[in-house]
């Protein structure tokens, strides 16, 4: 059964829903004041116990990961917010930051003082216009009521939030390409380690967090952070908590829906999302932004001999709860849990052709594999619709893709790789069909 929540979303599409005013009546700002009453070490611990696996798409534990700052530093530290959210098909964290900025502006207390941090740095991609203005908003409303600045509640931590405006590449929502581009530097991945928790922001230890990481740990200290977790179906799995799922594409109701942890596909497609447009049938859906491997609607799922994922082993796909390791273990990836729809309408060699076009364009040209791996399998697949290509050329793109994968610095590689190997093998028959007929079979329905 769906569990939906209202903890991030409450306010979503209400009058002044972002308003200082609306947020205190709910609550707001109280888990900071508390946050800032504790220990470093205790916030730390709160927020591991809360199992929040990274939004971002890593799905890296958030206590963990802020535990890893060091301990004694005579360099300040940082708190850096991940808002580039430019991977096609996700856009949750657009409307935190549009609908409930101060859920974000309150996290960022936390986070600084979790991290042992005055300054956090929200990175938002340029194009979100009226995030910016809400987040900025919010910012101001904040400092005004002594929630910000010198002495945030009264208490002797100074925390400060700024907004930095991005450039929009894609590149810069990877971290480490993030924060070259928040030094005024060209935005390209560095080479880790060192981890932005040695040398991060201008040298600095920092932090990087998505924006529902950082915008969920106000639950976190309302709850208590054991309570949280167990809101999950997957608390075991120490999967934590509540998230935003999106679904867009080929669905009835496209959208972001708040729910526990443990939301299948199945659920989020045919009951959140209202079923296929127009009743035609699913082909295939990729699970959480267009990095991360398509799935056939008919797909069953193999998982690793382990009591933890018993209930799901040799189920369909659609039935597997939407977690990081259920994802993860199934041979696919979880990402931004905004999962895209296609309908049998949708032909897959002209989708396929679509993303290497985005990953061809974003490549930031550092690593040779993925600068002209991507250039490599674009001509190809041109050829292909245009129905020049030869069998041998489709292998050509599985052999490249495997190329790309794993041998980059930073993610991108493997991202862009991932739906060209996925695409090709599943759909195989209608990328042969483009190649048999000269590319004037446009197929729009697939034998298996
Ligand atoms: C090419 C690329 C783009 C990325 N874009 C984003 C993004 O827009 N937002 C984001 O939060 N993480 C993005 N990430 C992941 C970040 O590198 C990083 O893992 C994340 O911000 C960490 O936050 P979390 O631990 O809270 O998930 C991207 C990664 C890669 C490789």
């Amino acid at each position: 059964m769906i569990k939906r929540t209202e903890y991030l979303s409450k306010n979503y599409g209400k009058p002044e829903g972002w308003s200082l005013a609306t947020y205190e009546a709910g609550g707001g700002y109280k888990s900071a004041k508390k946050a800032l009453g504790m220990s470093r070490e205790a916030v730390v611990e709160e927020m591991k116990k809360a199992h929040i696996r990274g939004r971002g798409g890593a799905g890296f534990d958030a206590g963990t990961k802020w535990s890893f700052m060091p301990k004694e530093s005579k360099k300040p530290h940082y708190l850096v917010v991940n808002a580039d959210e430019g991977e096609p098909g996700t856009f949750k964290d657009r409307t935190i930051m549009e609908q409930n900025p101060h859920a974000l502006v309150e996290g960022c207390v936390i986070g600084c003082r979790g991290i042992g941090a005055n300054a956090a740095y929200i990175f938002v991609r340029d194009e979100l216009h009226l995030a910016k203005a809400r987040l900025w908003g919010a910012i101001e409303e904040a400092r005004a009521k002594g929630y910000l600045g010198a002495r945030p509640f009264g208490v002797d931590y100074p925390v400060e939030v700024y907004v930095h405006t991005g450039a929009g590449a894609y590149i810069c929502g990877e971290e480490t390409a993030l924060l070259n581009s928040l030094e005024g530097r060209r935005g390209e991945p560095r080479l880790k380690p060192p981890f932005p928790a040695q040398v991060g922001a201008f040298g600095c230890p920092t932090t990087v967090n998505n924006v529902e990481t950082i915008a969920i740990a106000p639950t976190v200290f309302e709850l208590g952070g054991d309570a949280f977790s167990q809101l999950s179906e997957l608390h075991p799995l120490n999967d934590g908590g509540v998230r935003l799922f999106g679904v867009s594409g080929h669905v009835e109701r496209p959208g972001i829906y708040e729910c526990a942890v443990g939301l299948t596909l199945r659920e989020l497609i045919y009951e959140l999302g209202g079923g296929i447009l127009g009743g035609r049938e699913l082909l295939a859906v990729i699970p959480g932004g267009s990095s991360c491997p398509v799935h056939r609607a008919d797909e069953i799922v193999s998982l690793p001999k382990d009591d933890r994922f018993a209930p799901w082993q040799g189920k369909s796909l659609l039935d597997l709860p939407l977690g990081v390791d259920t994802f993860r273990s199934a041979g696919s990836m979880l990402g931004t849990c905004c999962a895209i729809v296609l309908s049998d309408a949708v032909d897959p060699v002209l989708a396929t052709h679509n993303l290497i076009k985005f990953y061809k364009h974003e490549s930031c040209g550092q690593c040779t594999p993925c600068r002209e791996g991507c250039g490599w399998i674009e001509r190809i697949l041109d050829k292909v619709v245009h129905g020049t290509a030869t069998l041998d050329e489709l292998d050509q793109i599985t052999e490249i893709a495997s190329n790309i994968t794993g041998n980059t610095i930073c993610a991108f590689g493997d991202g862009a790789a991932q739906p060209m190997l996925s695409f090709v093998s599943k759909f195989r028959p209608a990328f042969e069909d483009y190649v048999r007929t000269g590319g004037k079979s446009q197929t729009r329905t697939l034998e298996a």
